[in-house]
């Protein structure tokens, strides 16, 4: 067995539970479990009946090198090793995939197989790796499931967002082994954050010892579409990565958290309050009684000018020429943040997407908007990438404030993100 740094004052070595649901992602458990084993910890799995149909007890059990518990327990299992016994034997019990159908078990208490047996017998913490098509995902029935077991306790990993088995494109996918890995990683090692695929984290507990606590952030995130008929509207190519990513570090630092998103293809960050909207104006009334806050973070790509006159129906070709569209200029909202004479926030900060002379025009836009401070990044097509950095998942940044200017190297969104948000609550703590 390797050395391992997650047991440094034990001989015996941490113990997964492993539960494994009936998805098409159950096969990704495999490489999984060959992880968790690298890393020296030892994996015990749990399938569920509908798991049998999509991996089988043999693979499970040669990758794990334990014995496989089923649907139902024997008798001979129960003189092995009782239930309850098998399920507080673990250090921690991992759900992988959570399909749609486990997570709602789950949320209600349901007790009707080994799986859920064990789920509702268990004193250790449990980490949920959801897997299921983006409308099981995205249904208000899922939603209140995976807030329910938020507030019970339960940690959350994922799911990501791409291509899906059902041939779909969005948010359901299970987080990729490695993401699971470094969750697993970092929950046994009592840390309080949990890396989430696209940006988000997850907390752990311990509210305790966490920079942000009692503080309000404000966030906005992502694009704002503004409409020029019912069909169509004027966009740009920000994610919302970035911004989501911030507002899920803020929330994991211990902040209450408001993120305003523009219309993003990512989850909601758990442990943020996020209010939806489409337009420049929406976001800015959303922001202004979301007010007052702590600190304000600008990074959505708001639409600089929307249309003077949204047409009530859709524009036909031949009627009325298309350059003729008037354009009339949005709100700044973080200018109007910055500017505020009553209850402006300590800390607020913009962002700069530039695609030439990023440091001049940052530098002039931290006077010109009155905020503290301005992450600047090159945003330029880079070739291939049409969009540069909008959408990746690496971003370079630059910090502009009165002092000067500091240059982060490139980093992963979240990591910027995490960053950032140590470096205003430093700021905050002067
Ligand atoms: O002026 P520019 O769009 O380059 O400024 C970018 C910064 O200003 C970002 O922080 C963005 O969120 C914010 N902004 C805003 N409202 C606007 C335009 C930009 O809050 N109407």
């Amino acid at each position: 067995m390797q050395p391992n740094s997650l047991q440094p004052n034990s001989l015996q070595p941490k113990r997964i539970l492993l539960i494994v649901g009936g998805g098409i992602a159950a096969y990704k458990v495999l490489d999984l479990c060959r992880l968790i084993r690298r890393k020296g910890l030892l994996v015990r799995a749990v399938m569920t009946k509908t798991a049998g149909e999509f991996v089988t007890p043999l693979s499970l059990g040669s990758v794990t090198g334990d014995k496989v518990y089923g649907e139902l327990f024997s008798l001979t299992d129960e003189a092995e090793m009782g239930h309850i016994e098998l399920s507080r034997d673990a250090d921690l019990v991992v759900v992988a995939p959570a399909t749609a159908n486990l997570l709602a078990k789950m949320a209600h208490g349901l007790a009707d197989d080994l799986a859920t047996t064990l789920l509702l017998a268990t004193d250790k913490k449990v980490l949920a790796a959801p897997a299921m098509n983006l409308r099981m995902w995205a249904h208000p029935a899922t939603r209140r499931n995976v807030e329910r077991l938020t507030a019970d306790g339960v940690t959350f990993i994922g799911p990501a967002s791409g291509s899906m088995a059902c041939g779909e494109f969005g948010v359901g996918r299970l987080a990729e082994p490695p993401a699971i890995l470094a969750a697993i990683e970092t929950m046994l090692s009592g840390d309080t954050l949990i890396p989430l695929p696209d940006g988000a984290w997850a907390d752990a507990g311990d509210s305790g010892r966490r920079p942000l606590s009692g503080r309000h952030v404000i966030v906005t995130s992502g694009p704002t579409h503004e409409p020029i008929d019912p069909v169509r509207y004027i966009a740009n190519r920000s994610s919302g990565k970035q911004g989501h990513a911030i507002a899920a570090a803020a929330a994991a630092a211990g902040a209450r958290v408001t993120l305003v998103s523009g219309p993003v293809a990512l989850p909601d960050p758990f442990g943020v309050t996020t209010v939806h909207v489409e337009t420049a104006r929406e976001m800015q009334d959303a922001v202004d009684r979301a007010m007052p806050c702590d600190i304000f973070i600008g990074a959505a790509a708001v639409a600089d000018w929307r249309t003077g006159d949204v047409a009530g129906q859709k524009l036909k070709k031949g009627h009325g020429n298309p350059s003729e569209l008037t354009l009339v200029e949005n709100p700044d909202i973080l200018a109007g943040v910055a500017r505020r004479t009553v209850a402006r926030p300590r800390l607020v900060v913009g962002f700069a997407a530039e695609t030439t002379d990023v440091l001049a025009h940052a530098k002039a836009k931290l006077a010109r908007k009155g905020c503290d401070l301005i992450v600047a990044n090159d945003v330029s097509t880079s070739g291939e990438t049409p969009g540069g950095v909008m959408g990746q998942a690496t971003n370079t940044v630059h910090l502009i404030d009165r002092d000067g200017i500091e240059s982060w190297p490139t980093m992963g969104k979240e990591a910027i993100a995490e960053r950032l948000v140590a470096r205003l609550a430093a700021m905050l703590a002067k």
